[in-house]
């Protein structure tokens, strides 16, 4: 049985909830230490603790779970370059805008961002990167810049030739990238965490509160609350976005993203708007079947219909999927679409599921089919250019983002 001693030291020191890696990987982590320690005493393990930084490092990073990959959960980048792109979110449209990877295991996190600035057009003079993590180990590799395989996942690799070297050790980031990034070392539980004010325009707090008990969760939304700029935006992880919620965030409605607001942002007064800017031609739609006449009363005393649910409508759909229930999203879309009719939002709703489920092809048609009913659906246009980019396919992403470009200008009057 796990030694209770080693769960508290852990949970003192960084937060971590025994219960969230299983108590047995504790006691495995302290068995390896005093092993390596050449300790086979417990007792003498447990003193050399106390007394040892040094070591203490050593069973943190036995027990930490470094699991990262680059763009892992991609709606959060289209999310991030979507807010940078469509304008000024600081106050000083000067100034660069300030992002936080927190943390940031072996950096792939905070270079997506990078990548995903580059790839929206910014210059490196336009954004500042800080990333921090509590593993020295985690933060020698992100410096390090080479990466295997297990850092590139999914279907979507086009980023890989563009920004990376192959090499005999595995895939080298270019220095262009890895230039933009300032790691360091920090403990989010610390007292003295990031003491000076800091105010950044997006902070990335994804995939660690899930390793916290609730008491700590509540302090690591406080800490992130005091890190971020007035309409600053955190990023959390998909099984983490509900504690948000609940913790006083405002969700900004990306769906997939898991992207809050530390204020509710009021939509600004309504100004009259110009007509829209020229979209391509659309072709006709179809005119609506007509209505099947139903009998008033049927002729034969019918037994009672299976009716299906009430499908939940399309804001409680993406709650749904922002939490990760994709299956259950789609279904409630299709049941929704069956009941309402195609909209576009329904569409570019099912669009984002597909891509979040790696299905780029479904992912694309529903994208087009969204597109083909609203020729200005920003949310299809946005995520339709970044898959094509994706896909390598350049000049029909440009084409789209000058689209949205043109879109976004014309909102903004
Ligand atoms: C699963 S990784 C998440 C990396 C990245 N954010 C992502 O979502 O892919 C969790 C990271 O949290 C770090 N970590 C754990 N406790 C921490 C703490 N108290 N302060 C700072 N970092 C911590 C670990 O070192 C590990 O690298």
């Amino acid at each position: 049985m796990s030694d209770p001693r080693f769960e508290q030291f852990l949970a003192r020191a960084i937060g971590l909830n025994a219960a969230s890696i299983g108590p047995s990987a504790i006691e495995r982590a302290v068995a390896a230490r005093s092993k390596a320690c050449k300790l086979d005493d417990i007792q003498a393990y447990w003193e050399l603790l106390q007394n040892s930084e040094e070591e203490t490092q050593e069973l943190i990073e036995a027990v930490i779970v470094p699991e990262t990959w680059f763009f892992r959960d991609p709606q959060a980048f289209a999310a991030l370059t979507r807010l940078v792109t469509r304008g000024p979110l600081q106050a000083d449209a000067s100034r660069p805008i300030r992002l936080l990877s927190l943390p940031c295991s072996s950096g792939e996190e905070p270079y997506t961002m990078a990548m995903a600035l580059l790839d929206a057009g910014l210059t490196a003079a336009q954004f500042r990167i800080d990333a921090v993590d509590l593993s020295a180990r985690s933060l020698a590799l992100a410096g390090q810049g080479i990466y295997g395989r297990n850092s590139f996942r999914g279907q979507n690799l086009a980023f890989r030739d563009r920004y990376f070297d192959a090499t005999d050790d595995g895939y080298r980031l270019r220095d262009t990238v890895r230039g933009l990034v300032q790691f360091s070392q920090g403990n989010i539980v610390a007292p003295d965490f990031y003491a000076d004010p800091a105010s950044y325009d997006f902070v990335f707090c994804r995939n660690l509160l899930i390793y916290f008990d609730a008491a700590t969760q509540k302090h690591v939304v406080g800490v992130i609350r005091r890190l971020l700029a007035p309409h600053g935006v955190a990023f959390v992880g998909h099984s983490e976005a509900g504690l948000m919620g609940s913790n006083g965030f405002t969700s900004a409605k990306i769906p997939m993203a898991f992207a809050f607001h530390k204020e509710s942002v009021r939509p600004g007064p309504a100004k009259a708007r110009p007509a829209p800017p020229p979209a391509e031609p659309r072709p006709r739609r179809a005119p609506p079947p007509s209505p099947t006449p139903r009998p008033i009363s049927p002729a034969f005393p019918r037994r009672e219909e299976k009716r299906e649910p009430a499908p939940p409508n399309l804001e409680e759909l993406r709650l749904l999927a922002d939490r990760g229930q994709l299956q259950e999203a789609a279904r409630g879309c299709e049941m929704l679409i069956r009941r309402d009719g195609a909209t576009p939002d329904a569409l570019a709703l099912l669009g984002l599921i597909s891509d979040a489920s790696n299905d780029l092809g479904a992912a694309e048609r529903y994208y087009r089919k969204a597109l083909y009913l609203d020729p200005a659906n920003a949310e299809a246009l946005g995520h339709l250019a970044l898959l094509l980019k994706k896909q390598g396919d350049h000049s029909g992403a440009k084409l789209l983002d000058e689209r949205l470009r043109r879109l976004d200008k014309w909102r903004a009057q």
